[in-house]
């Protein structure tokens, strides 16, 4: 792998998900890691990456001159950039003058394979106190900027190369150009990192894990568990039961979607479709505090899971069923300080009416992708689009998008709304610009209308489309005035018990992005 060294700015991700942009397999390792142990990882390049420390400061990370005498081409970013010019026998000079923002940076003309191909004035975007003023021995300056005189540098015969800009944000104009310069011409790699041979590995890896025994997976119907069933699919075919717990709670369509992406018609796994609509709506009945509504949902959930674990391996006859699948992402396993290896994970699950010592080891397949790699997998796989783009949906579903107590004809009503908004969107091409667009119905709520000289007195529906990059903070998105306009008027004058449309322009924080 290429490895990302993680000086602890929030840079490391970034970077990582460039690298794989670039095709090229990437691997995010803290600072904490000893020269023995990334060595140890037999690296193909090692990226050093930006920190918010400066390399006088007390108990900034040191980088010891051996990573660099490796003999592995490595990249050093801002701080990465100034700690390898510090172990070198550089000069990094304590200016005390900041340069941060869109900063124009000059090349110096110096013929290297690092700025190949990019213009001698580029606008960057820097973030740094610090500045390197002289490259060590051997190191050649390849740009300069008015607060950074040495800007960037090589040494070509060694590999070694460093920017004190930040090459993996967007707003480095020629960023992900001098990113592959690195990985192709600096480090010598091949792009073989892609969607397909993803699939290929993971199959057999998926197969080495399983054998023949049998596993199982809760499908939500988002992205992740789609993406992660789907994988272990192709690899062990019916050796693996999908779960669909149907709680009523689905938008409309949504659950035929499911059962048709994961029929047995398409590939051969076995799916259990819960219908456990009625289960719900029991319990949920007279209910309209938000927090008990989601309590009284995720119980449910968990039971009826289980009940249908019981039931396959009551089934099973004898035969293991010793695997759980589960989407887990990159992320999750980086923020969590995780990163090693999957195989030793146990999850013990307390099977109801079952002895508690069943232990089910867990396959997650998509342990090593970000989010956009899962979505490019699915598609390699031949899941549909409206299950590979699909937009986040709460696990409670529109038991928490209907304010007041959730009924079948109230979840009839805003599954009509909810699927004209979602058409609209999607015809004028929103679909994946935005983040969610909730649709909420007021049910505690009513209004006066009027329609075809009848007096009307319904509902309202509130629109809550929101940008966002991680669903922590978002935006109200700035839909065009037509499309809500049609939004409005065909929710009006299709959906019987609605008269009005609302749209919510909170951004989050203060407002979330479901009403409860
Ligand atoms: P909020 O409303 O907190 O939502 O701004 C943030 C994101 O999380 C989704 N969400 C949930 N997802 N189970 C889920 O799987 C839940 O209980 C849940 N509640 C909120 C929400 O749709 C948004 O994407």
């Amino acid at each position: 792998p290429v490895l990302v060294v993680d000086y602890g700015a929030q840079y490391a991700q970034l970077i990582a998900r460039r690298v794989r942009e670039a095709n090229i397999y990437s691997e995010i390792v803290p600072h904490t890691a000893s020269t023995e142990q990334i060595l140890a990882k037999n690296p193909a390049a090692i990226i050093l990456s930006g920190g918010p420390s400066s390399v006088y400061a007390e108990g900034a990370p040191v980088v010891g001159a051996d990573l660099f005498r490796a003999g592995v081409p490595t990249l050093g970013i801002c701080y990465g950039f100034q700690a390898m010019a510090n172990a070198l026998g550089g000069v990094v000079a304590e200016t005390g003058l900041r340069e941060y923002g869109s900063t124009p940076v000059a090349a110096t003309g110096q013929i290297s394979t690092l700025l190949d191909g990019v213009p001698a004035e580029q606008l960057t975007w820097m973030s740094h106190g610090d500045s390197v003023s002289q490259a060590p021995e051997g190191f050649t300056v390849l740009a300069t900027s008015e607060g950074a005189p040495v800007a960037a540098f090589a040494d070509e015969e060694n590999h070694l190369y460093g920017v004190q800009w930040h090459p993996e944000v967007k707003h480095s104009t020629f960023g992900q150009k001098i990113l592959e310069n690195f990985l192709y011409q600096g480090a010598g790699l091949t792009p073989t990192w892609t969607a397909g041979n993803i699939v290929d590995e993971q199959v057999a890896r998926i197969r080495e894990q399983v054998g023949n025994k049998r596993a199982i997976c809760a499908l939500s119907g988002g992205v992740d568990s789609a993406v992660a069933a789907a994988l272990v699919q192709r690899a062990i075919g019916d050796q693996l039961t999908c779960v669909y717990v149907d709680h009523g709670l689905m938008r409309q369509d949504e659950s035929a979607e499911i059962e048709k992406a994961f029929g047995a018609s398409t590939g051969g796994a076995k799916l259990m479709v819960v219908d456990a609509a009625e289960l719900f709506l029991g319990k949920l009945a007279g209910v309209t505090d938000p927090e008990t509504k989601r309590k009284i949902i995720g119980e449910q959930f968990i039971r009826t899971f289980e009940r249908a674990q019981a039931e396959i391996i009551a089934s099973s006859e004898g035969e293991d069923v010793a695997f759980l699948v589960q989407g887990t992402l990159y992320p999750d396993v980086v923020e969590s300080g995780g990163g090693e290896g999957t195989a030793n994970i146990k999850s013990h699950h307390n099977v109801g009416g079952l002895p508690d010592d069943i232990e089910f080891e867990l396959v997650e397949p998509l342990r090593a992708l970000f989010k956009d790699e899962v979505r490019a997998v699915g598609t390699a796989l031949g899941l549909p689009d409206e299950i590979v783009h699909r937009q986040p949906f709460p696990g409670p579903g529109l038991g928490i998008r209907i304010i007041g107590e959730v009924t079948k004809d109230r979840l009839d009503l805003l599954r009509k709304a909810d699927a004209i908004a979602r058409a609209e969107l999607t015809a004028a091409g929103l679909n994946r610009q935005v983040w969610q667009m909730p649709v909420v119905l007021l049910a505690d709520v009513r209004s006066v209308g009027v329609q075809g000289d009848h007096r009307t007195y319904g509902h309202p529906v509130v629109l809550r489309p929101v940008s966002s990059e991680d669903a922590m903070t978002a935006d109200w998105s700035r839909l065009p005035y037509e499309l809500l306009s049609k939004i409005s008027n065909r929710i009006t004058n299709e959906v019987d018990g609605v008269n009005r449309v609302v749209l919510d322009v909170t951004s989050k924080p203060p407002g979330t992005i479901e009403w409860e």
